[in-house]
């Protein structure tokens, strides 16, 4: 049997797609990562992808006149590459709804914060903020609605007194580098079913 084919997305750093490109090296995760999309054509992920040996496109919303053709050309890409599995992580887009009804199940995103809690860009300042005193990192499908889909995994992280948002920060990155793999790993066994708004094993 052929081994998935997982396009990770990314707009930024590049930190989970480094965790999951060598989850995949070291055999943890059992798939091929034959694409990195990416938006922004001055992202760090795209030297990592380089260096890593993974195909690199870049394609920028700013040049189509609209979503739709943005995602059409990203379609044509995916199709062009076999791929089976979508991996968003740190992709700075929300994909319409019409792109997510073409991959049931088959895109995951990972945000960090404990979802239905701190929904949006900045989820680790506004659980700060907030004051929370646990706050964590969630793998869910990606469904019509922005970090919305069901939970695959999660984990908590406490606030300790008198951290910082930037020790926060470093530390849900940590447990991020370390739950997306395994998250990925356990949906590639192929036993996660989705049930309504709930992932079963
Ligand atoms: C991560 O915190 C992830 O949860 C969020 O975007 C960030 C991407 O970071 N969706 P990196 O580019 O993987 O370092």
């Amino acid at each position: 049997m052929r081994k998935t084919n997982i396009a990770v997305f990314a707009s930024g750093t590049g930190s989970n797609f480094s965790a999951i490109v060598s989850a995949v090296k070291t055999g943890m995760i059992k798939a091929n990562i034959p694409l990195l999309i990416c938006d922004n054509p001055e992202a760090p992920v795209i030297k990592k992808a380089v260096r890593a040996k993974i195909r690199v496109v870049v394609i920028a919303a700013k040049d189509f006149s609209d979503r739709d053709q943005f995602e059409k050309a990203i379609i044509e890409v995916l199709r062009g590459c076999g791929i089976d599995l979508i991996v968003l992580a740190g992709f700075m887009r929300i994909l319409s709804p019409a792109f997510v009804k073409r991959y049931p199940s088959r895109i995951i995103n990972i945000h960090p914060a404990l979802l239905p809690s701190f929904k949006g860009a900045h989820a680790i300042r506004d659980a700060f903020e907030y004051g929370v005193k646990v706050t964590g990192v969630t793998v869910h499908f990606v469904d019509e609605k922005t970090d919305h889909g069901p939970v695959i995994m999660q984990e908590p992280v406490r606030i300790e007194n008198g951290q910082t948002l930037k020790r926060l920060g470093q530390i849900i990155h940590k447990v991020e580098h370390r739950v997306y793999p395994r998250a990925i790993a356990l949906l590639l066994r192929g036993r996660l079913r989705v049930r309504g708004r709930k992932v079963v094993c």
